[in-house]
């Protein structure tokens, strides 16, 4: 008889539930270890396009292809037990219509296992995101800051101050309306991220946004400290791996140069010898 139950793997349904409950714990994963130590603890594991500059060593998410996308999720998916994997959608697979945006969604999420797809956009992609929904794929919005807009934006600052509070507000209430099951409030200032979070009808998610939403995310990379290239502001560092892995690495440098690595234990004796 088995003594552990199998794990039920939440939905999108489950997510967009949590509205009022326990905040959703999420971080992005790339790999397949690393998503294993992700869904421990995780509700929701995003395998973010963060992957591009993380991992691929890009200047920007818009380098990222969805062979990428692909690739990486199916790394994930085998990490995964209890968490909801949502896959971003690449710059270029989703903004020319809502057709070619459910073409590339059904593949991610076919050659993936991935329980739902984000793309970023407020009020512009809210016809996208209706037309997506009501074809059977759960969609999470990401607005505030989104990083595939750098080059319009000009630069990663933070949006909605002052009077420009109105246009996130907007962008949040047409996600929601058009179906999205969550959104993801990225760098906006922590009041307006609040006011958000009341109104609308479904989980925000926020990254440099505020305690008050209904839950957080972080590139996991970056509150690791493993990925210390730049450290935004809201990233905070829960341990600081890149510098462990310095010392690690120094030290077998060192021990190779002074010929006391490998150690005995770590040779193998002649058959003969009896080892
Ligand atoms: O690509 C990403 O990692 C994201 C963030 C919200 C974490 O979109």
């Amino acid at each position: 008889m088995s003594q552990s139950t199998p794990q039920k793997t939440l939905t999108a349904s489950d997510i967009r539930a949590r509205k009022t409950g326990e905040p959703l714990v999420c971080l992005t994963a790339y790999t397949t270890p690393v998503a294993r130590l992700a869904d421990t603890e995780c509700d929701l594991v995003l395998v973010g396009d963060s992957v591009g500059m993380v991992l691929h060593g890009l200047p920007s998410t818009l380098g990222v292809t969805m062979e990428m996308m692909i690739l990486h999720g199916r790394a994930v998916a085998r990490g995964i037990e209890r968490a909801l994997m949502v896959v971003d959608m690449p710059f270029g697979s989703y903004e020319e219509s809502p057709a070619q945006a459910f073409r590339n969604a059904a593949r991610l999420m076919a050659e993936t296992g991935a329980g739902a797809v984000k793309l970023e956009g407020g009020r512009h992609m809210a016809e996208t995101i209706r037309f997506i929904v009501a074809r059977g794929i759960p969609v999470m919005a990401h607005i505030g800051l989104t990083p595939q807009a750098v080059n319009a934006i000009g630069g990663y600052k933070v949006q909605g101050k002052g009077a420009d509070g109105d246009r996130i507000r907007e962008d949040a209430r047409a996600v929601a309306d058009a179906g999205a099951f969550s959104v993801v409030l990225e760098k906006v200032p922590a009041a307006l991220a609040d006011e958000i979070t009341a109104d609308i009808a479904i989980p925000t998610v926020g990254i440099g946004a505020s305690a008050g939403c209904d839950g957080q995310i972080l590139v996991i990379d970056d509150m690791l400290g493993l990925f210390d290239a730049f450290k935004p502001k809201f990233v905070k560092r829960y341990a600081h791996l890149a510098g462990d892995a310095t010392d690690a690495i120094r030290a077998y440098a060192e021990e190779v140069r002074n010929r006391s690595f490998p150690a005995p234990e770590h040779v193998f004796a002649d058959e003969k010898a009896g080892s």
